[in-house]
């Protein structure tokens, strides 16, 4: 280990870094004659062999979208590789044909006929695209998201991909990030849930099934992080909050199986993630005894010569690598300099062996030694689309993604009969900006546009009346004037305007986090009319509303919902679905708030409740600090009450369960869908905790008029936090408690936490 890398261990509280030898192979269930298989075939590896089975590549003749051309190669190059047992897989290389031939080359042809893996950004989806990843976290419903990554995986397994470079777990606080709408939100509770989810839902019951895909929980670490919103910036964190935030959805997603991960871009207080010791084997392997391997992002070891951090792309390998960093992707840098390194002793051999061991244990795992042809040779992957199964459950899961932020007056849902909409902006009409980013391979089902689903609704009471009004980012000749004349001819104007899917998304962060300004200037003149309104916001971020947006009647957040956009839109606006949705991310009042989360600390000066013009308090001069809409929140059509909150206890030992029961009373005349909170904050303790921190939440169903008692335990587990000593701890103290809609309301109770 060099000098430089003991500083970084000892940064993050690690005293060493150590590859494990051959005796501790990691084990398998059951036990089985893999291990003695993959020991024999690295007996038999050259080191070239063995670069090879740790270089991954986009395919041939290929610009690959949503990456820049970086290591383009062609058919010929792709070919011979393979036959040379120079590439361990490819990713994002659609089709049956193409893969079927480079495996039979891989398993026929090779000198070892050791088969290839597969891989493809599947994201939210393969032919039928679900809402992005963070718009179905505003379901509050895991194994919502469990069901849409199980369907992406028989999608994309039929497709012969066995490996989806998801989900990404990446906790992100400003949103200005492009990247936000890509993962699990603001919170780090929340987020441990989704990410889980999504893994078993990806590789599914077992690893070796046909239709399992092993996930890649990414990008390690704090990636989201990123200084100012600005995408592949550094990521200026302190190991607590590392350890405290944006580690804990990593290892729930790592125990809940996942067996690659992701490294990440960024660098976190001088060291790249991708060359990180303390994070890829002191936290991955010494601390969390993760058995699988690590990949790196695109051309990442490469970009350690860029970042300043490796002197050439020789180094750049090397520090990598040894920094556990098992596979290339990309860059083709392990492939060129690994079997050199190990020759001159720079990186010991066992290094190489145990990298090439994970690697030959997950192909093992996923069933490809066995059946390495299995799901390629089958009818073409296209034949399978516009899956009824799977489109039924595209619409479930957007409109349970749609978050009601207002509804004044109860303008909403809207009678089908009798009622003459004007649907006006960007986004009424067509089928782009439905699906957000990752939206990548051939052959999808199509989608259904805001204007198509609303017509579909109404059928034959249609009177619906569409005008563009203005481009996304510039006016429109002539579109106010005809936005405001079929305002005036309308009893209601639903207003779809917003982020255009492009955006969002890699390396689309955004300076400022508001309406673009031809868009504003539409709904100020809409609003104008005097008629209501009804914003429908495609976005992919928390967005800073103002004017006309702002004060609109009615918002609902519609994100990118996928395919199944324009029904599930209709589904809420007309009632047929109640809207259950809860934000996974705060929204704010100016955009000048950002990074912008309910957990934050709280300062030596508070501002005090009910006083926010307060000199010489933590505020600013033009805005108070409350969100404009907290984490959390959500309404739908039927109002609901809370009530009756109860402790089992107001004191508890360590040992104790707290027992938390709530009424929760559906006061409307409708179904009511509530997602009740538990959040909890420690008054003091030897390091500042939270304002708040959501500890639990339970979605339930109450029938009109009537109550339910929601039930929460809490243990010491639950308040633990990461200690002076850099270890989760525990502390006795004074604890507030609140069971509430959001992060920003509740009803507040006490308890203190006793040692015995
Ligand atoms: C770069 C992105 O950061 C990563 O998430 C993705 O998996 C790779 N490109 C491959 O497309």
């Amino acid at each position: 280990m060099s000098v430089r890398n003991l500083g970084v261990a000892s940064l993050l509280g690690l005293a060493c870094i150590s590859f494990s030898s051959a005796a501790e192979k990691p084990p398998t269930d059951p036990p089985d004659a893999g291990l003695a298989r993959i020991e024999a075939l690295i007996a038999r590896m050259t080191p070239q062999e063995k670069a090879g089975q740790l270089s991954l590549y986009g395919p041939a003749d290929t610009n690959i979208p949503n990456n820049p051309q970086a290591g383009w190669r062609n058919g010929q190059q792709e070919t011979a590789d393979v036959r040379a047992g120079r590439i361990t897989g490819l990713f994002n290389n659609a089709g049956l044909e193409g893969k079927l031939r480079l495996q039979q080359i891989a398993v026929r042809e090779s000198r070892l006929g050791i088969p290839l893996i597969f891989g493809a950004d599947v994201i939210h989806g393969f032919r039928t695209m679900f809402p992005m990843p963070l718009a179905e976290v505003s379901s509050w419903e895991p194994a919502l998201a469990e069901r849409t990554a199980r369907a992406a995986a028989v999608e994309a397994t039929a497709d012969g991909f066995r490996w989806t470079l998801a989900p990404m777990v990446d906790i992100a606080r400003d949103a200005r990030w492009g990247r936000g709408l890509e993962g699990v939100g603001e919170d780090v509770y929340l987020a441990r849930q989704f990410a889980a989810a999504r893994v078993r839902g990806f590789q599914g019951s077992h690893l070796s099934n046909a239709d399992s895909m092993l996930a890649t929980p990414k990008h390690f670490a704090a990636y989201g992080a990123a200084e100012g919103g600005l995408d592949y910036n550094p990521s200026e964190v302190s190991e607590r909050t590392l350890r405290e935030v944006y580690l804990p959805p990593f290892r729930a997603a790592i125990d809940a199986g996942a067996l690659s991960v992701m490294s990440a871009f960024n660098e976190i207080g001088g060291i790249p993630s991708t060359a990180n010791p303390a994070l890829l084997t002191g936290v991955l392997r010494d601390e969390w005894k993760f058995k699988g391997f690590v990949v790196s992002d695109y051309t990442a070891d490469e970009e350690l010569v860029e970042h300043g951090y490796a002197a050439n792309p020789r180094e750049a390998a090397k520090q990598a690598f040894m920094a556990g960093t098992d596979v290339s992707m990309q860059s083709g840098l392990y492939m060129r300099y690994l079997p050199d390194l190990v020759a001159t002793g720079e990186v010991p051999m066992a290094r190489l062996d145990e990298a090439v061991r994970r690697v030959l244990w997950v192909k093992y795992k996923l069933g490809l030694f066995d059946n390495p042809l299995r799901g390629l040779d089958g009818p073409p992957a296209a034949a399978r689309a516009e899956n009824p199964e799977f489109i039924a459950l595209a619409r479930e899961s957007a409109r349970r993604s749609i978050v009601m932020l207002k509804n004044e007056r109860m303008l909403l849902p809207l009678p089908k009969a009798g009622t003459k909409i004007a649907l006006i902006g960007p986004f009424a009409e067509g089928t782009t900006d439905l699906l957000g980013a990752w939206s990548l391979f051939p052959g999808q089902t199509a989608p259904v546009g805001i204007d198509q689903g609303l017509r579909a609704a109404l059928g034959t009471h249609s009177s619906l009346t569409i005008v563009r009004g203005s481009n996304v980012e510039s006016p429109l000749p002539g579109g106010i004037d005809a936005a405001v004349a079929a305002a005036r001819d309308a009893d209601v104007v639903l207003l779809a305007i917003g982020e255009s899917e492009k955006m969002s998304g890699e390396a689309r962060s955004r300076s400022d986090i508001g309406m673009p300004q031809a868009q504003q200037d539409l709904a100020e003149a809409v609003a104008a009319t005097g008629k209501p309104v009804v914003v429908l916001l495609s976005n992919g971020r928390a967005m800073a509303l103002k004017g006309a947006v702002r004060n609109a009647r009615a918002i609902l957040v519609t994100w990118f919902l996928g395919v199944q956009t324009g029904n599930a839109i209709a589904d809420v606006v007309f009632g047929d679905f109640n809207p259950s949705g809860r934000l996974p991310v705060s929204f704010p009042q100016t955009a000048g708030q950002v990074p912008y989360y309910y957990a934050h600390k709280r300062t030596g000066r508070p501002t005090p409740e009910g006083a926010p013009g307060t000199l010489f308090k933590t505020r600013y001069l033009d805005a108070t600090n409350e969100a404009l809409y907290p984490f959390g929140f959500g309404i739908g059509y039927a109002p609901v009450r809370y009530d009756n909150v109860e402790l089992s206890q107001d004191r508890m030992t360590l040992s104790d369960t707290l027992r938390v029961r709530a009424t929760v009373t559906n006061t409307g005349q409708r179904e009511a869908e509530e997602v009740v909170q538990l959040y909890t904050a420690q008054r003091a303790a030897s390091v500042t905790r939270p304002v708040r921190e959501l500890k639990g939440f339970k979605k339930v169903r109450i029938a009109p008029g009537a109550s339910t008692v929601v039930e929460f335990t809490l243990t010491a587990a639950d308040l633990q936090f990461i200690g002076r000593d850099m270890k989760p701890t525990v502390e006795p103290g004074e604890f507030d408690l609140w069971v509430a809609p959001s992060a920003a309301s509740g009803i507040r109770r006490h308890f203190v936490l006793t040692r015995d």
